[in-house]
């Protein structure tokens, strides 16, 4: 046989069998015999490297040490989920999907599967070859981390089968608890800092610039999705595992249909006792939709899916004394008291902070300083002070004063009758201005790669970055030689600064930090208005009328914009070569664009929510009753007087069932 041939089949031989024994827990030769092949692989590259390719086994160990990650956009975002706490929050999550989708029978299925602590990734194969892998980054925009997940035996390099012109494929990268102590103990003895928990040792692995040092850490991955079910050719959930195992996909398991919400439920209780015999630790169940055109229909709401839920697990308690309360100034001026706590092991996690939340809270809780106190962690919330355990005083304790000024500008604090937080009001304290620095620059922001929280409060404290625009003034001469800084570092900050000067609008508007313009509304306003200059000049009136946009949110936006001091700062930013990017609204198959719809009366086959949702998808707008803007009501039953008046206006009126004829949708109910 010629060694060519023999270099093919050995990398077959290598993979099926590397997938028997990782992804199938199921060996068919030694370790001696696997290694035996292994070498003979290597002695074949070795001969002729020009064979090498990058499905072959060899090259999960290699792999050049990167200067710095590349940034990887998702082509579909990478979602987050909802929370339930309860039982009752899975029914309400049920009830919601009935009423979304019109449903009254009991005809929902499910996919109960268990929520494992580590780390999203993407890998996205073509024509059945690993070219790309990347973390989650903030869901929009990840790190590319290819060469070290490479890295990780059970991700394959070759898919069983090559015929898929491209997938990108989902799924979590953990540490199994026994892999997660040796590391520690490895550390421990080289006098480094231990990892506190699974997620934050898979997430420490994967960043590594040196695929050498990841491919030293025990990482393991189980697949629990595609980017595009519709594209995978199957219509569920369920089907979708059974092919992603085909593929060479491990799969979970423990994970379970269920055919109706009680079974999830039952699950939960299950996986509960479970989760205790599992050699990785899992925080929750994950909910979904099993049925894809289901889950195609109940889309997306702001940053996680209708379909799908993370019911956690109860939070984990522990008890401890508070030693002292600091009191913390953030980006809105609002005043957080946090407990500086004894530090305390809370389900493998030492804690030694514990957010109070407000004065009321405070109060409510009646806690004092060197309290025993009672906290609890939950998942990666906050930890937070359950209750005082007034039965352990020894009459050392002390009552909390809540400060009249502001710890950092000493001005005077204010708390408005209707709301809970005390307030700092003055516009120019420095702790604002830095914490709306840090959420610049951070991943709800621009995600500035180098100025992280630390960088970011470090440079502003030496006076290098004032105002926002002082950030694109940086220079690697200001930093190089800062604590903690090297040429290295400086240059990826430069990098990573340069990178932010062309952001898309939405996300630029977010990262400013006005009060209520979240990712969400930040999106709403840059589809509306499509330019910067028409916001800074925008108008309340102007405002109130775009679909989604609350009031509270409308005079907040103008209140930030008609500011002089805003004014200036934007052409400041103009002058540092910042350019936001518009980006084009999609024209094909937009059957509604220019089309302002409003629905009256009770329609049979669509809820609201969907309704809404179609209009948005084909490119339409909904208007807030019947206005100039208003281009066709929809009619549902008994309408009511908004018939009357739009037929008076001589608007088009249609009924539900030529709405839906006009998006050609039958697939809703009959
Ligand atoms: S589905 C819309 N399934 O949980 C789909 N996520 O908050 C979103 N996770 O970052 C993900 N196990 O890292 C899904 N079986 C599972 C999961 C799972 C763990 C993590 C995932 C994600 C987070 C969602």
């Amino acid at each position: 046989m010629d060694a060519k041939q023999r270099y093919s089949d050995l990398k077959q031989l290598l993979t099926e069998h590397s997938h028997n024994y990782y992804v199938l827990d199921n060996p068919q030769i030694s370790d001696g015999e696997y290694d035996r092949l292994f070498q003979e692989l290597l002695g074949i590259e070795e001969q002729q490297p020009e064979w090498v390719t990058a499905d072959s086994p060899s090259q999960r160990v290699g792999g050049e040490a990167l200067d710095s990650f590349e940034q990887v956009e998702h082509r579909i975002p990478m979602l987050s989920l909802e929370n339930a706490f309860s039982d009752q929050d899975l029914y309400d999550f049920e009830d919601r999907l009935k009423r979304y989708l019109l449903l009254e029978d009991d005809s929902l299925t499910y996919m109960a599967e268990p929520k494992l602590d580590g780390l999203a990734v993407e890998l996205v194969y073509e024509n059945g070859i690993l070219i790309q892998g990347s973390t989650r980054g903030n869901g929009k925009v990840g790190e590319n981390i290819t060469a070290q997940l490479r890295t990780i035996p059970s991700i394959p390099l070759r898919l069983l089968q090559t015929n898929i012109p491209r997938i990108e494929v989902r799924g979590e990268v953990f540490m199994s608890r026994s892999g997660l102590e040796k590391l520690n103990r490895q550390r421990a003895e080289a006098g480094e800092d231990l990892f506190a928990n699974p997620r934050n040792a898979a997430a420490g692995s994967l960043r590594q610039l040196d695929p050498a040092i990841t491919a030293k850490r025990p990482l393991e991955f189980f697949v629990y999705a595609v980017s595009d079910p519709q594209a995978s050719g199957c219509t569920s959930q369920q089907e979708l595992f059974i092919f992603l195992a085909e593929l060479g996909f491990p799969v979970n398991k423990h994970i379970r249909f269920c055919a109706e919400i009680k079974s999830a439920i039952t699950r939960f209780a299950e996986l509960a006792t479970l989760r205790h015999d599992l050699s990785y630790e899992i925080d929750g169940m994950v909910v979904k939709v099993d049925d894809f055109s289901l889950q195609n229909r109940l889309g997306v709401k702001a940053r996680a899916p209708r379909w799908a839920i993370a019911c956690k697990f109860p939070a984990i308690q522990a008890t401890t004394t508070i030693n002292e309360v600091v009191f913390q100034v953030g980006r809105t001026g609002a005043v957080t008291p946090v407990a500086i706590l004894e530090p305390v092991d809370v389900g493998g996690v030492i804690v030694s902070r514990a957010t109070l939340h407000n004065a009321d809270e405070i109060l409510r809780k009646d806690l004092r300083l060197g309290d025993t106190v009672l906290i609890q962690r939950a998942g990666d919330v906050i930890p937070e002070i359950v209750k005082a355990l007034p039965e352990k005083r020894d009459g050392e304790v002390k009552s909390i004063p809540f400060p009249d000024f502001c710890p950092v500008c000493s001005h005077p604090l204010q708390k408005l009758e209707e709301e809970v937080v005390t307030r700092c009001v003055n516009p120019h304290c420095p702790a604002q201005r830095q914490q709306t620095m840090v959420h610049f620059c951070s991943k709800a922001g621009l995600d500035i790669e180098g100025l992280g929280k630390k960088s970011v409060e470090q440079l502003f404290a030496l006076g290098l970055i004032r105002d926002l625009p002082d950030i694109f003034l940086l220079k690697k001469e200001d930093v190089e030689n800062l604590d903690g800084w090297g040429q290295k570092s400086a240059e990826n900050m430069l990098r990573g600064i340069a990178a932010a000067k062309t952001p898309p609008l939405a996300r630029f508007l977010a990262a400013l930090g006005i009060r209520y313009v979240g990712e969400v509304t930040a999106t709403l306003l840059e589809d509306t208005f499509q330019s910067l200059e028409k916001l800074l000049q925008v108008s309340k009136d102007v405002l109130i009328e775009v679909d989604g946009l609350g009031e509270q949110a409308a005079a907040s936006i103008v209140e930030y914009f008609s500011d002089p001091a805003v004014q200036k700062m934007f052409s400041q930013f103009t002058d540092a070569g910042v350019v936001p990017q518009i980006a084009e609204k999609k024209t094909e198959n937009q059957l509604l664009t220019g089309e302002v719809l409003l629905f009256t009366g009770s329609l049979k086959k669509l809820s609201r929510s969907e309704a809404k949702k179609l209009v948005k998808e084909h490119g339409g707008q909904i208007a807030s009753g019947i206005t100039k803007k208003l281009t066709c009501l929809v009619v549902g039953e008994k309408p009511g007087s908004k018939l009357k008046k739009a037929e008076e206006k001589g608007k088009k009126i249609l009924t539900e069932d030529e709405f839906l004829d006009l998006l050609s949708i039958s697939s809703v109910k009959e």
